[in-house]
């Protein structure tokens, strides 16, 4: 293949603006799937993908063009993941190509994602053809969108193509411009290898499969390669490209985007972002932008039956295999026994996590709720990391505790904007800018701290806004912050994983509206519970648990067995989520109230 009839491309799009149905057009057009493997979305391959309906996992496929040209051209779709957890693997991707399709829903218009995917686009230099896509919809307004692109984005936006992925307008236009607009791969097939990882994944027969797009030079099977971050040796058993199906190859060379095997036993040895590199002719530098990883989220994960504990390490290990960005290590909670405290790298990235433990491993989890990494600093002078509120120290002895904060950046229609900058205020935001972007909506900037985005901060910004409202969100650092810890007690016991950090102000309405909380949440026991919420020793909330009346059994006046039994049944299923704590028995459910506002 000729270098410069190859084309390395991304399509870029704000969730549900119609990526996937796009890939899946392009696929079928250059004919690399047939009838039988087409699958409805063949990139999201994963079933938790498909079940959520976002990417999470890159992919690239290796197509043939045949042009108008009369020439044939390969082309390499790399898709990208599209939620703020993973922005730096949607930076990476990006920066294996040299060009990308921005599909904008012509309904829709620009929303917060599209924007920062652009951003990352244009910092890696791609020449960007816009896609105004669902153009068949009856509120399809191409015009506005246009202006859109050109006012908010600065992109000329006269030659955007206009599409329907779902019924198939547009695409022969998408796959002309693909080869009239990009850029061949620049790099040289002489020059020492460089070849960018963007993604890996761990294959339990094959060890990590690295997908990497070469930049520089070229890898041949058996090649010992170098990873210029981690300085680890290995020797490529295997080479090849999607097509979708993976094909086997002898050697890739500049342009070729594809995979990697070398008996590699861990993606942490083949991180997301590192360049490979032959040992015996090294490259002097490392391609730029590589960012090492770390979570911004913590919680501690439990299993409901302790006799699954080991069931648990396993499945983390194994979990770790395959993405590198997940941390844990073990954690006691005097409430929830042996257990482990996990960071992640955003909320979804957490969710997934715990959803893939319990489905795939079938264990159990009582979760708590997530927390930050608070920096504390101590009247002598030391400063620590917490990310576990149960460990921050007492007071008296703290000088100073910091948090960290982000720039949040929520684009909204006119009418929203009131209920928008309500939110972010009762989430101790601090203004930054308000712009508009044409005479309906607003792009508003606040600074929030990030453990009160933690807080259902996304979805009261659904709801207030009907759905409207867009989001994306970035570390801006860390500011000093009035907080204090506080404790939840049960029936006089401190219930170490209720804890929490909450800032001085709100403390005293948080603590009463969690007591209300788990006082609905926990069933009643056979004994009258107390719950307090306190601060150091001193009580801001108190409810009551009435003992339980009736037994639940006694309902059935001893006749029915069966009956009887379905009952008992019923009540072990209910059990399941439940956590002996003391003397009291607490629902998943109360370890989460504390992320509910009000
Ligand atoms: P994520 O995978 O969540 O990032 O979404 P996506 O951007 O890949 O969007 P997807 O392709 O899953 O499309 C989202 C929804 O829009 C689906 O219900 C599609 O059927 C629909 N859709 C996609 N393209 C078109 C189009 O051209 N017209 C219409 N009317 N609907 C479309």
């Amino acid at each position: 293949n000729k270098q410069r009839n190859v084309r390395n491309f991304s399509i870029i799009a704000h969730i549900d603006h119609g990526k996937s149905t796009l890939a899946d057009r392009i696929l079928e057009k250059t004919k690399a799937l047939t009838e039988r493997e087409m699958k409805e979305q063949f990139l999201d391959a994963m079933d938790l993908e498909r079940e959520r309906g976002i990417t999470i996992k890159l992919n690239a496929v290796q197509l043939q063009y045949e042009a108008n040209d009369g020439e044939d051209y390969l082309f390499h779709l790399i898709d990208t993941p599209g939620h703020v957890d993973f922005t730096y693997e949607v930076s990476r991707s990006l920066a294996a190509c040299e060009g990308a399709l921005l599909v904008v829903d012509a309904a829709q218009g620009i929303e917060a994602q599209t924007l920062a995917n652009v951003y990352l686009a244009l910092d890696n230099d791609l020449e960007i053809i816009p896609v105004i896509n669902k153009i068949d919809l009856p509120s399809a307004d191409v015009e506005r969108v246009k202006q859109e692109i050109e006012d908010v984005i600065g992109i000329p936006a006269d030659d955007a193509i206009l599409a329907s992925a779902k019924s198939g307008i547009g695409i022969d236009e998408i796959l002309e411009r693909i080869v009239s607009d990009i850029p061949a791969p620049a790099g040289d097939p002489e020059e020492p290898t460089k070849a960018l990882i963007f993604d890996s994944l761990y294959d339990s027969y094959r060890g990590v499969i690295a997908y990497t797009c070469i930049k520089e030079g070229s890898i041949k099977i058996g090649d010992k390669i170098k990873m210029m971050q981690t300085g680890k040796e290995f020797e490529v058993s295997e080479l090849g490209v999607f097509t979708p199906e993976p094909v086997k190859k002898e050697e890739l060379t500049v342009g070729d985007v594809g995979f990697l095997t070398a008996s590699i036993k861990n993606v942490g040895d083949s991180r997301v972002g590192d360049t490979i590199t032959l040992a015996k002719n090294p490259a002097a530098e490392p391609l730029p932008g590589y960012k090492r990883l770390n979570p911004m989220v913590y919680c501690g994960l439990f299993p409901v039956d302790a006799d699954n504990y080991n069931d648990l390490r396993e499945a983390l290990e194994r979990l770790e295999l395959n993405d590198s960005s997940l941390q844990y290590e073990a954690e006691t909670s005097q409430a929830l026994g042996f257990g482990f405290r996990c960071g992640f790298l955003g909320l979804l990235h957490m969710e997934i996590i715990q959803e893939r433990i319990e489905r795939e491993f079938n264990i159990d989890l009582i979760t708590t709720a997530p927390s930050v990494i608070y920096e504390v600093e101590m009247n002598d002078g030391e400063v620590l990391n917490i990310e576990n509120p149960s460990l921050m120290p007492e007071t008296k002895n703290i000088k100073e505790v910091r948090e960290p904060f982000v720039k949040a950046t929520v684009m909204v229609p006119n009418d929203f904007v009131g209920p928008v900058m309500e939110i972010c205020q009762k989430k101790r935001g601090a203004f930054v800018d308000m712009e508009y972007l044409d005479e309906n909506r607003v792009n508003i900037t606040y600074d929030i701290p990030l453990s009160e985005i933690v807080y259902d901060f996304f979805d009261q910004l659904k709801s207030q806004t009907k759905g409207y409202a867009s989001f994306d969100y970035e570390l801006s650092g860390y500011q000093p912050s009035n907080l204090v810890k506080m404790d939840i007690l049960l029936n006089g016991e401190t219930v170490d994983a209720l804890s929490f950090i909450v800032h001085r102000d709100f403390a005293y309405h948080r603590g009463k509206h969690i007591a209300e909380k788990l006082k609905k949440i926990i069933p009643r026991q056979q004994f009258e519970v107390p719950v307090q919420a306190s601060i150091g020793n001193k009580v801001v909330a108190r409810t009551t648990i009435k003992a339980m009346r009736k037994n639940v059994l006694s309902k059935c006046y001893g006749g029915d067995i069966s009956r009887k039994r379905k009952l008992l049944e019923k009540q072990k299923e209910g059990k399941k989520r439940m956590k002996m704590v003391g003397k009291v028995e607490i629902p998943q459910e109360a370890f989460m109230s504390v992320l509910e506002m009000s």
